[in-house]
């Protein structure tokens, strides 16, 4: 049987559709461990404004209330319309947005309408299993230079180049926030954020010549600050008593943005 496309709009539209109740991946949008790392990052994060990437159904969205004075300050995105609607009719006090993240013209539009509300940028992504989804998808076909990069790009399309989505989210995310803002990513992987920290060559996922055409290195863009284990509910079963089974460990990673300045064209 095929794998799930995690990667693919069309595939959580479905899920959605079929299944518009709360649903929460990896941990429960109440676990404690989660919850205390946000408030951690929320107290030394630039600015309060916090963008939840990929929030699915997730009752995440609510809780992260808690974090603010001005729930206008949370911004919602998923690239399913489906999730965003049903977020917006449960809970219109926050700022909800169908947002494709590896879309630059949509980055772009965010970007554009977040200054307009004559707000600053960004100071929290929280990210609960979003890059793990986005590492699913396909890798993204880019003109170079590509128009959000650490220097303004100048000219037309020189060239092409396949790259790899978390690179594109790496970059997206940094347009969007500020110096020093925090990045909270929970994986289930402990090897989701090596691109930016193996020196194994294998790890890098944009090439020296895509970099020199104009595509800025997420590694420069990006620090993880923070790993740490979190342990997922612990489960127990069986007809004939308690059956002890391993507790699952997700890593969360705090990365911090850089003060390197990402520009549009
Ligand atoms: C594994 S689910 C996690 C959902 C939620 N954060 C949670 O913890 O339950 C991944 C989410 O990422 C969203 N997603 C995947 N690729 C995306 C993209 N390119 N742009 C925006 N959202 C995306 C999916 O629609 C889905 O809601």
């Amino acid at each position: 049987m095929a794998a799930p496309s995690f990667g693919e709009k069309s595939y959580w539209d479905t899920r959605f559709t079929k299944n518009p109740s709360p649903f929460d991946w990896l941990l429960p949008a109440a676990a404690a461990p989660f919850l205390s790392s946000i408030q951690s990052s929320i107290s030394t994060a630039p600015s309060p404004r916090i963008l939840h990437i990929g929030c699915g159904t997730s009752s995440l969205s609510s809780n992260l209330k808690q974090f603010v004075t001005d729930s206008k300050n949370i911004y919602n995105v998923d690239f399913s319309s489906v999730a965003i609607e049903a977020g917006q009719s449960k809970d219109g006090s926050m700022n909800w947005r169908t947002l494709d993240l590896l879309s630059a013209e949509q980055v772009l539009e965010l970007g554009k309408y977040v200054k307009l509300e004559g707000r600053e940028k960004f100071g929290l992504v929280i990210d609960k299993s979003t890059a793990d989804a986005i590492a699913c998808a396909e890798d993204v076909i880019v003109e170079l230079p590509y128009p959000i990069a650490a220097e303004a790009p100048e000219g037309g399309s020189q060239a092409t180049a396949n790259i790899h989505p978390l690179a594109i989210l790496s970059l997206h995310m940094a347009y969007l926030t500020l110096p020093g803002a925090k990045w909270l990513l929970l994986s289930y992987s402990s090897s989701r954020c090596s691109f930016l920290t193996s020196q194994d060559p294998d790890d890098i996922l944009v090439k020296m010549g895509v970099l020199e055409q104009g595509f800025t290195d997420p590694r420069l863009l990006w620090k993880v600050v923070k790993e740490e284990a979190l342990g997922a509910r612990e489960e127990t079963g069986g007809t004939s008593g308690i059956v002890a089974r391993p507790v699952v460990k997700h890593t969360l990673y705090t990365l911090e943005r850089t003060s390197l300045k990402i520009v549009a064209k």
